[in-house]
């Protein structure tokens, strides 16, 4: 039924949840599977700079950045390889997160977008959280929010 899968994860546990079910029907269908993370571009000010060597943070904030989403993608890689899913590829892209992952899936012929329902953000009550409200809105393609 699928064929290309994106999986969007943030590094919360609503994603890795996603990441499972992804895996699960990537597994069962034989889908090619991306993990897809979207970051943001830190933008370090003279005055932010100075800050941070006051404070002795002498790493680079994008480094630290970099390193997140390397881990986010390894954990849920392993879920995908844990689901014995043959084809699972990693990608990271820059821009607003809910643009930026119905315009990739779009443009790499996905037939499914999974999601976590929430992610990273604790707004109690909430629903659904607002890239997951956003995907289902702007995808043409099937969009699957895991609760
Ligand atoms: N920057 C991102 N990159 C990739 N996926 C994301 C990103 N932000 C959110 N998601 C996906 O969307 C889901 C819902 O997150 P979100 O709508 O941001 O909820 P919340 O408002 O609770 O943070 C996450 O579980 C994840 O699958
Ligand atoms: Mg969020």
């Amino acid at each position: 039924m699928f064929e290309n899968i994106v999986c969007a994860v943030d590094g919360s546990d609503h994603a890795l949840k996603a990441a499972e079910v992804a895996s699960a029907l990537a597994s069962k269908f034989g889908s090619r599977l991306t993990l897809l993370t979207v970051t943001k571009e830190i933008k370090v000010t003279p005055e932010i700079r100075r800050y941070l060597e006051l404070e002795h943070l002498t790493g680079e904030p994008q480094y630290v950045l970099d390193d997140m989403t390397k881990r986010i993608l390894e954990a849920a890689t392993r879920a995908a390889r844990d689901a014995g899913v043959s084809s699972v590829k990693t990608e990271v892209r820059t821009g607003p997160p809910a643009r930026t992952i119905v315009d990739f899936a779009r443009r790499n012929g996905a037939d499914a977008i999974v999601l976590g329902s929430r992610g990273l953000g604790d707004l109690e009550g909430a629903l659904l959280g607002s890239v997951s409200h956003k995907v289902a809105n702007l995808a043409a393609m099937t969009v699957i929010a895991v609760k």
